[in-house]
């Protein structure tokens, strides 16, 4: 089935149901400055959820345009994207689980027949905010699905929004379908990648305050959301989101125009570049501020990634007419088409002055490096003279199996007195500077993972790498097998321990001598010069490091959960941990 039936299909199955199609929203969310952009459908219907009337009554559907940066990086594999759209329904206070859940079913196995014996699900299974969703089990239960088919998992799988900091949020229940070749496993398995989440139904009970708590809603809604290009790709049978006619136009111009065949860059151009397509369509520029600073991300990488193709000078135009040609009739993108060509074009032409000379720089600085240790210098001067954003450094690096001192990049920013008066203000939030409280409070959490890791697991371990977001930490170490999962949960208690504990967290400036002597972990001596600020968290964890920090343990809102651990590279592992509400 092409994309154009499954959208039609959707909006016609809920309209018979009685509901009203709304528009299709901006990119940019109106009414909320906590995100950059519209993040999914219920976005723009946040006041209606909270309660109050909507115009067109309370069952309403669409398709929404998307983007989700968050996972930026991991653009390139089978289905990661950064622009999607999202087909929606929603009950604002009608129908709840037991009618929600039917009409999704009867939407996936009556209209696009799916073959109901493939489906699978999952439920919330309960905590201190919100009990076990027994209700929604008892539909599936109801519709014929076999309680083997019916996992309950915890909140970070199945609990959904706020879109923001606050808002409507709740339990959900998400859809699975098998994709794989063999025959269907009767038991449903979350971690088999076989096992593609098709659509999620929100039943948003909860407003969830400032102050992290849960307050129950008078209305009870229902929010779903289905992906256009997964639902594509189960129905066009391929195993990878790129396949799919979402797609496929656009991968056949970069290989007609480019030189070598390599399967993540034409992914990345492809999906960097429909995106870049819709942000200019909102009339946003690149530049080095908020959402014009995620375009200029999407558009540099893309470059980078033609240039390692060896993809033809004009082959971003080319894709860009592609995207507009595929989209027009939804989202308007004809009428914007010079402006968007011209934009792109602009951008490209400032890019490309400076990306060879820059990656000439680079590959200089790195031969000279002696430490596994880019300078923080050398990465402003990237960005400052060359325009390179510094995630594309720290990408650049990666692939040398190098870490960038992004703090050291953070100080010379500082230093430059224009951009600092802006980052100060906040406005880099979620783009390029990220000092938020949530990465403040992530990076003493980290301090707080390497001593837990260094008592528990080997009392030589270090730190091989960091990157720390407002919404999670990221932490390598040396270390050469997988953890086991009561290794993890013993470094979880400890963290929470600690945060506990209302350990105060000091900064103590000293010669590195000095610093050694007292136990500090650091090893990254060489860069720091002379005298070294060393952080104390209680006489916990001693660490040489740039800062910022909490003033005290007390201030790290939310549970420490470690989410993935997996290997980084040869001999190193990597931590992925959030801060749970
Ligand atoms: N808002 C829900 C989601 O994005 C449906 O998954």
């Amino acid at each position: 089935m092409e994309s154009e039936e499954i959208r039609k299909g959707f909006i016609e199955f809920f309209k018979k149901k009685k509901h009203k199609e709304i528009k299709n929203s901006s990119l940019i969310p109106e009414n909320d400055p906590t995100v950059l952009f519209t993040t999914a459908g219920m976005h723009p219907l946040v006041p209606y959820l909270l309660g109050e009337k909507h115009p067109l009554g309370k069952r309403l559907v669409n398709i929404q345009r998307c983007i989700r940066t968050g996972d930026i990086e991991d653009v390139g594999d089978e289905t990661h994207l950064t622009f999607f759209e999202m087909m929606g329904n929603w009950s604002l206070g009608d129908y709840f689980k037991e009618e929600s859940i039917k009409m999704s079913y009867e939407f996936l196995v009556d209209v696009l027949k799916f073959d109901k014996n493939k489906l699978a699900v999952s439920c919330f299974e309960g905590d201190k905010d919100a009990p076990k969703d027994e209700e929604a089990a008892d539909a599936w239960r109801r519709i014929g699905i076999s309680e083997k088919r019916i996992a309950f998992l915890d909140k970070n799988e199945n609990w959904w929004g706020p879109a923001g900091e606050t808002g409507p949020c709740g339990p959900d229940s998400e859809i699975f379908y098998w994709v794989g070749d063999e025959e269907v496993p009767e038991e449903f398995d979350v971690k088999n990648p076989k096992w593609v989440e098709v659509w999620n139904n929100v039943f948003m009970q909860y407003n969830k305050l400032k102050s992290g708590e849960f307050e129950p809603l008078k209305q009870k809604n229902v929010d779903t959301g289905i992906g256009v290009e997964r639902t594509a790709m189960v129905l066009q049978n391929k195993k990878i989101i790129f396949d799919t006619d979402l797609f496929l136009p656009i991968l056949e111009i970069i290989r007609e125009n480019s030189k070598k065949d390599d399967l993540k860059s034409e992914r990345i151009i492809a999906d960097h570049l429909k995106a870049s397509v819709f942000i200019l369509n909102e009339k946003i520029t690149p530049s080095n501020l908020g959402q014009g600073y995620v375009l200029r991300r999407l558009i540099r990488r893309a470059l980078r990634y033609c240039k390692l193709i060896d993809a033809k000078e004009d082959i971003c135009e080319e894709i860009a007419k592609i995207v507009i040609e595929m989209y027009k009739d939804s989202y308007g993108l004809k009428k914007n088409e010079i402006f968007i060509l011209n934009e792109l074009k602009k951008e490209q032409e400032k890019f490309k002055k400076t990306l060879n000379n820059g990656l000439k720089v680079f590959e200089r600085e790195v031969n000279n490096l002696k430490e596994k240790f880019l300078p923080g210098k050398i990465a402003f001067t990237l960005f400052a003279s060359y325009g390179f954003p510094l995630e594309m450094t720290v990408e650049l690096a990666e692939e040398k199996k190098l870490d960038v001192d992004e703090d050291g990049f953070w100080d010379e920013f500082k230093k430059h007195q224009d951009l600092s008066r802006k980052a100060t203000k906040g406005v880099f939030k979620s783009g390029l500077a990220d000092k938020s409280d949530e990465t403040t409070q992530l990076h003493t959490v980290t301090h707080l993972l390497l001593q837990a890791l260094r008592n528990h697991i080997n009392n030589k371990i270090e730190q091989r790498g960091s990157n720390i977001t407002s919404e999670r930490l990221r932490f390598d170490f040396n270390f050469d097998r997988k953890l086991t999962d009561d290794e993890l949960r013993k470094l979880e208690n400890e963290v929470n321990e600690k945060i506990h504990e209302k350990l105060d967290v000091k900064k103590e400036e000293m010669s590195i001598e000095e610093a050694k002597e007292k136990g500090a972990t650091g090893i990254f001596e060489d860069k720091y010069g002379e005298v070294v600020s060393v952080y104390f968290v209680g006489d916990y964890s001693k660490e040489i490091c740039a800062g910022p920090h909490v003033e005290n343990t007390s201030k790290i809102k939310g549970k420490f959960k470690i989410v993935k651990e997996e290997s980084s590279s040869a001999g190193v592992r990597r931590i992925k941990g959030i801060l749970e509400n």
